[in-house]
């Protein structure tokens, strides 16, 4: 789909992010599609983009949410996911947050320390309930991935070993107040390489042989998220590799798999449009300084991460260009020795691959509010969030303030 960016700019002013709705949902189909003929739930990860009227998006098309804070369920259920849909997860789910979860009816809480599945039976006990469990096993596979993203080795913090996990559900089994339904993994994101989530899977379902023989019956296999996609040449794993691979490793067994991409079904639906202030030359640098800035888009700054940039309708002789947005830090850029026209104030430049962990990793450093969001759907576009203003930003404060 063309985009028309010129339009949306003068519109909706820059820095603006926007979304192609059909894209998503597009997204979303492929990957339903590829589990035809299994029992299948996709759980959209709502931190990759947790815009309600995103996650409203996928919602309409029957996916359920993967959340990782009381926030993420409340933002999942207001934008209309079914509560039997939603999954809590996280490493430091705390006692209130755990309460509302359970309160709130949702399919399942996904524990990761033996200490959390204490704590939650006892708050299944204190309301009366029985609490629907899975446990998140560390399986100890090289996701082969960046080393900030990659989850699923003993060395991260995350989920538990198996034989832990193992006490774990037979703990549950003999509890009143625990019923173990569910196992999930999740070993890593923008995964390129099919092999390691195989053996995850493999290794997973292996356990899930083992709980079955000691009558612990397993309903719900989770694996996770973490399907790459491409932000400039990497090759991706097919969805249909993907759901045949776990499919092979739970051959034989009643199962529905979960499956809760987050990057996968939003972020090349994503760009960040931004508008040229100043080219400047430092010695024989060049930099670009535009209106968005890492409080916007974090990803280049933390991870070092690519994300191709353009111009919009301008043409000549190309040189490198570091793009560097306002904010008073060196690391505060949205790319490096880009190739570039020479370019003025006004020129308008897109960020691709930027619908996932774009906004929701923004912030109001340097006092900058955050930018508007607005979606594309069926050639119209509205805005789903407003422009950030000063008055925003110093509301909780102003209260208490003493001159
Ligand atoms: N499930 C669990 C348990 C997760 O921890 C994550 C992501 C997902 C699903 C979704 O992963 P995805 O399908 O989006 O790869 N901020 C980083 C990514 C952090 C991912 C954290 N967990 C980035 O900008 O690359």
């Amino acid at each position: 789909m063309s985009i028309n960016f010129k339009k949306i700019a003068k519109e909706f002013g820059t820095p603006v992010y926007i979304y192609d709705f059909n894209y998503m949902k597009e997204q979303y189909r492929s990957l339903k599609e590829a589990f035809e003929g299994q029992k299948s739930l996709i759980t959209y990860a709502i931190k990759a983009n947790s815009n309600l009227s995103v996650i409203a998006n996928f919602a309409k098309e029957g996916s359920g949410a993967d959340c990782v804070s009381i926030g993420e369920v409340k933002r999942a259920l207001l934008a209309g996911v079914e509560p039997y849909k939603i999954m809590f997860s996280g490493v430091g789910k705390s006692y209130d947050e755990l309460k509302e979860a359970l309160e709130l009816k949702i399919l399942m809480v996904n524990v990761e320390s033996q200490a959390e599945l204490y704590l939650l039976e006892e708050v299944a006990k204190e309301l009366g309930v029985e609490a629907r469990v899975s446990i998140r096993v560390n399986p100890n596979v090289d996701p082969k991935t960046h080393p900030y993203i990659s989850t699923g080795l003993h060395e991260n913090k995350f989920g538990v070993d198996i034989d832990m996990a193992k006490r774990m559900y037979i703990y549950s089994k003999n509890s009143q107040n625990l019923d173990p339904v569910g196992i999930h993994f999740h070993i890593g994101s923008q995964l390129t390489n099919l092999e390691p989530i195989a053996e995850a899977a493999e290794i997973i379902a292996d356990l899930v042989r083992s709980l079955k023989a000691i009558d612990i019956d397993i309903k719900f296999f989770d694996v996770g998220g973490g399907l790459g996609v491409r932000y400039s040449d990497e090759v991706l794993i097919k969805p249909k590799d993907y759901a045949n691979a776990i499919k092979k490793a739970i051959k034989g067994l009643d199962l529905t798999i979960i499956c809760e991409p987050g990057r996968y079904l939003t972020a090349n639906g994503g760009y960040l449009l931004t508008k040229v202030l100043y080219e400047k030359q430092n010695g024989n640098k060049r930099f670009t300084i535009v209106d968005a800035a890492m409080n916007d888009l974090l990803r280049p700054s933390l991870y070092n991460a690519y994300h191709r940039i353009e111009v919009i309708d301008k043409d000549g002789e190309l040189t490198e260009t570091d793009i560097v947005g306002p904010i008073c830090e060196s690391g505060d850029f949205l790319g490096k020795n880009i190739l570039m026209p020479e370019l003025e104030g006004g020129d308008l430049l897109v960020v691709y691959s930027a619908g996932a962990y774009g906004f929701t990793m923004s912030s109001n450093y340097n006092t900058r509010p955050r930018v508007c969001e607005v979606a594309i759907e069926d050639g119209n576009t509205r805005v789903i969030r407003r422009r950030e203003t000063f008055e925003d930003l110093i509301e909780q404060e102003k209260l208490y303030l003493q001159n």
